[in-house]
């Protein structure tokens, strides 16, 4: 597979969300199966894997999600660029310093993930109450350490990407960003561009919708399933989304893709620095969303796609929020 850039760590220009064999889309599949499925994705050529500390059934606990791709990626850990979370609560640093504090978290990270260190490692999210300067110097300090590669931050807006990139330049952001979910390109992409920076999509198909398969009558599950919130996933925002679906749905029989990779490539061939992470558990959707990086859209192809898609109302909209 072709490559990108996040900063200075190259990357298969289609990665893969790990998530959800562990958390988010309701039953988890047996261990065995997870890590045959990372193994497959990573002989398929994928090289970037996306984790979290707080990946585990229900969010009840920290690292089962961890310790799958770890186990997934020991035998090829020198291939991979493996990407991980943290989130930092001003309660940890009441006695001691940032530094120390996003270290244990990162050594923690470390050893569930079967390694001596996390080439990408960001901040979850912002809304610990530390002051972000402060995590910034502790992430330049871990990268001149040799611990980590680069860092990044997940679910900003530009002025606080502004903030942390100027204490130690950031080599990614991950944020949603979906044709349902568009507000990264006014002002996030075009910074993350002119300053180097990876922009990583979490939720590329907007959590099924954008494959197609998701109708008003699909029954999502009770237990941890993301599903039964995401804004466009409504009864009423589906039928509301039909016409960019449909719209998918033309260009996947024209190209001989799917809707999924239609919506993939769109994000690829938009932006030179986007590198999208799609989640499945499906060791056959896993593979048909690396194949995405297959398809090309002409220039004329595209811009029609773009256009038709600018004349779409989006109903449902997520954000930043969650
Ligand atoms: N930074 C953050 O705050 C944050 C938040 C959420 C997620 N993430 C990361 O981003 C990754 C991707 O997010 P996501 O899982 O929400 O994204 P997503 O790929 O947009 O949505 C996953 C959902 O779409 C379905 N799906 C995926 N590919 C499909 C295909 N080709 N055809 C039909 N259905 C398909 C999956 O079902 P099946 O499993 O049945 O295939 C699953 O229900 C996660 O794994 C995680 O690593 C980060």
């Amino acid at each position: 597979m072709k490559t990108r850039l996040l900063g200075n760590i190259e990357v298969s220009e289609i990665g893969m969300g790990c998530m959800a064999f562990s958390h988010g889309y309701g039953k988890i599949p047996p261990e065995e199966y997870s890590v045959e499925a990372i193994r497959n994705a990573q002989r398929h050529g994928c090289t970037l894997f996306d984790t979290a500390e707080v990946y585990s059934p229900g969010l009840a606990g920290i690292g089962h999600n961890e310790r799958i791709v770890g186990k997934a990626l020991e035998p090829v850990r020198d291939d991979v660029v493996i990407a991980t979370k943290f989130f930092l609560d001003r309660s940890e640093v009441r006695h001691g310093s940032v530094y120390d504090a996003v270290r244990a978290h990162l050594e923690a990270s470390m050893e569930r993930l079967r390694t001596d260190r996390v080439d990408l490692y960001y901040l979850h999210r912002t809304s610990g109450g530390v002051r972000l300067e402060d995590i910034a110097e502790a992430m330049g300090r871990l990268i001149a350490d040799g611990l980590i590669r680069g860092w990044g931050l997940s679910q900003v807006d530009v002025d606080v990407i502004d903030r942390a990139h100027r204490v130690t330049p950031l080599s990614a952001v991950q944020n949603i960003y979906s044709m349902v979910e568009r507000d990264v390109e006014k002002a996030v992409i075009p910074y993350c561009l002119e300053n180097h920076i990876g922009l990583v999509p979490f939720s590329p198909i907007a959590s099924g919708l954008l494959s197609g398969k998701i109708t008003t009558e699909t029954k999502f599950e009770t237990y941890d399933d993301v599903r039964t919130w995401v804004p466009q996933l409504s009864r009423a925002n589906i039928r509301g989304n039909q016409p960019i679906i449909d719209l998918l749905g033309d260009y996947a029989e024209k190209k001989q893709a799917t809707s999924a990779q239609i919506s993939l490539a769109w994000m690829l061939r938009k932006y030179s620095n986007v590198v999208p992470i799609p989640g499945s558990k499906n060791k056959e959707r896993i593979m048909e969303n690396l194949d995405a990086a297959e398809v090309e859209l002409t220039d004329e192809e595209f811009s029609a796609l773009d256009e038709a898609l600018n004349r779409c109302r989006v109903y449902g909209h997520r954000g930043f929020t969650r």
